[in-house]
C-alpha cells in the first residue's frame, strides 16, 4: 500500500528519500517512580522556598527513584508499556537505543541491561548521550534505520535517574531535576508520513555551561574528586537559559520551514520540560497559543532525556494528540545540544 494523497504540508523525507519508506511512532510508554518530592520537602533540605521554585521554574514536585531502582528499571518499564501499546513483542525488536546521562554504570550500555530486562534477544543495543536532547537524537537515528529498511522495529528510550547525580546541598540545581523514562516504538506504517523531519544541533564551545566534570577519563574518581563534588551535575543557569530559548526557537522554526508548515497547523508543541519561563518564551516566539503547548514539568521537573518522551506519552494518553495530528517536539540540553522534530501522528 502506498502513502495517501499528498497532504497539505511538505514531507522533506519523501522528497529526499529515494527509498521512500516512512517511519512512524507506533507506541509510546512512560514510567516514573512512585515517590513524589514536593517543594515543601526541599524547603527542609536547602535554603529555598516553594514560592521561589514555583515562580522561577514552574516546578511543584518531582519523582525520585528508590535507591534500588536504576535508570534501566525505569527504561525497561517504559519500554514494556510502549511495546504493549504498539502490539509488538520484545523478540521483534531489532534495535534498542537508550538516551541517558545517568546510565546504570559507565559500561556496559544501559541499552544492553534493558535488553536483558525486557527479553529483546534479537536486538542490537547501544546508548547515546545528547543530554536533555537525547530522545530526539534517538528518534532521528532510529528512523534512519527504518527508512533504509535495515530494521523493522526500533525502540527509542529516554531514561534518567538524575537524583543520583544531583548535589542535594546545592539549591541552584537540586530543585530542578527528577527521575523517569519514556519510550517510543518506531516502525514503518504505510498509512502515515510519521516523522517528517528532525533538525539536530550542537555547540561544544559551550560545553562548560552544563556538565558533570568527574568520572570520565579527564577526571577519574578519586577521594579528592568526590570531596570536591566533581561527580555532581553543575550548571550556569542564566547562560543555559538564554541559549535554551534561542536554540529551541530556531530549531523549531527550521523544522516548520522544512515542512512548509505554519505554527497554526501544529496541534501540539511538546517542548523539553526544563523551566516554565523557557517554555513560555519559546511558545511566544513561535506564536503558539497556550493550548498548543504541552506542560507537565510542574509534576516531574526536568527529567532530561526522558522529558519529551514522558510528555508525548501523556499527551497521547489524554487525547491531546490523535491520529493525523501534527506534533512539534523541541529540545535543548548539555553539550550544548538541541533539536526539533515534526511528526504526523
Ligand atoms: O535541561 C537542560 C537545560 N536546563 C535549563 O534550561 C535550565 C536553565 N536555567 C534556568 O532554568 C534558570 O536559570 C534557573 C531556574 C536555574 C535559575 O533561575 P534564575 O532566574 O536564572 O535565577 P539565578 O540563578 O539568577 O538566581 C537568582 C537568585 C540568586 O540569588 P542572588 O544572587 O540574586 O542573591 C540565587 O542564589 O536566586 C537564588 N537562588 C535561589 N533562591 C531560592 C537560586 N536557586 C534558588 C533556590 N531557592 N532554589
Amino acid at each position: 500500500m502506498s502513502l495517501p494523497a499528498p497532504a497539505p504540508f511538505r514531507n522533506p523525507r519523501a522528497e529526499f528519500n529515494f527509498i521512500g519508506r516512512s517511519c512512524s511512532i507506533t507506541g509510546v510508554g512512560s514510567a516514573v517512580p512512585e515517590r513524589i518530592m514536593t517543594n515543601a520537602e526541599l524547603e527542609t533540605l536547602v535554603d529555598t522556598t516553594d514560592e521561589w521554585i514555583t515562580t522561577r521554574t514552574g516546578i511543584r514536585s518531582r519523582r525520585i527513584a528508590a535507591p534500588d531502582v536504576f535508570t534501566s528499571d525505569l527504561a525497561a518499564l517504559a519500554a514494556t508499556r510502549a511495546l504493549a501499546k504498539a502490539g509488538v513483542s520484545p523478540e521483534d525488536v531489532d534495535l534498542i537505543i537508550v538516551a541517558t546521562i545517568t546510565p546504570d554504570m559507565p559500561f556496559p550500555a544501559t541499552a544492553c541491561i534493558v535488553q536483558q530486562k525486557i527479553g529483546a534477544w534479537r536486538a542490537a543495543a547501544f546508548d547515546l548521550e545528547a543530554a536533555c536532547s537525547g530522545f530526539i537524537f534517538g528518534l532521528e537515528i532510529g528512523q534512519q534505520f527504518i527508512m533504509s529498511r535495515t530494521y523493522e522495529t526500533v525502540l527509542v528510550i529516554g531514561a534518567e535517574k538524575l537524583s543520583s547525580i544531583v548535589n542535594w546541598q546545592d539549591r541552584n540545581t537540586c530543585v530542578l531535576f527528577g527521575d523517569g523514562a519514556g519510550a517510543a516504538v518506531l516502525q514503518h506504517r504505510p498509512d502515515s508520513h510519521g516523522l517528517l523531519t528532525a533538525c539536530l544541533g550542537a555547540d561544544g564551545r559551550k560545553a562548560e555551561l552544563l556538565s558533570m566534570p568527574g568520572g570520565g577519563s579527564r577526571c577519574p574518581a578519586t577521594t579528592k574528586s568526590v570531596a570536591d563534588g566533581l561527580h555532581f551535575l553543575r550548571m550556569d543557569g542564566k547562560e543555559t537559559f538564554k541559549n535554551a530559548v534561542q536554540a529551541m526557537h530556531s530549531a523549531a522554526k527550521e523544522a516548520l520551514r522544512r515542512c512548509a508548515l505554519d505554527i497554526t497547523r501544529i496541534k501540539l508543541v511538546i517542548p523539553h520540560q526544563a523551566n516554565l519561563r523557557i517554555i513560555n518564551a519559546v511558545g511566544e516566539r513561535l506564536g503558539a497559543t497556550a493550548e498548543q503547548v504541552f506542560i507537565n514539568l510542574d509534576r516531574y521537573g526536568n527529567t532530561s532525556a526522558a522529558s519529551v518522551a514522558i510528555a508525548l506519552d501523556e499527551a497521547v494518553e489524554t487525547g491531546r494528540v490523535q491520529k493525523g495530528d501534527l506534533v512539534l517536539l523541541v529540545v535543548f540540553g548539555a553539550g550544548l545540544t538541541w533539536g526539533a522534530a515534526v511528526i504526523e501522528w
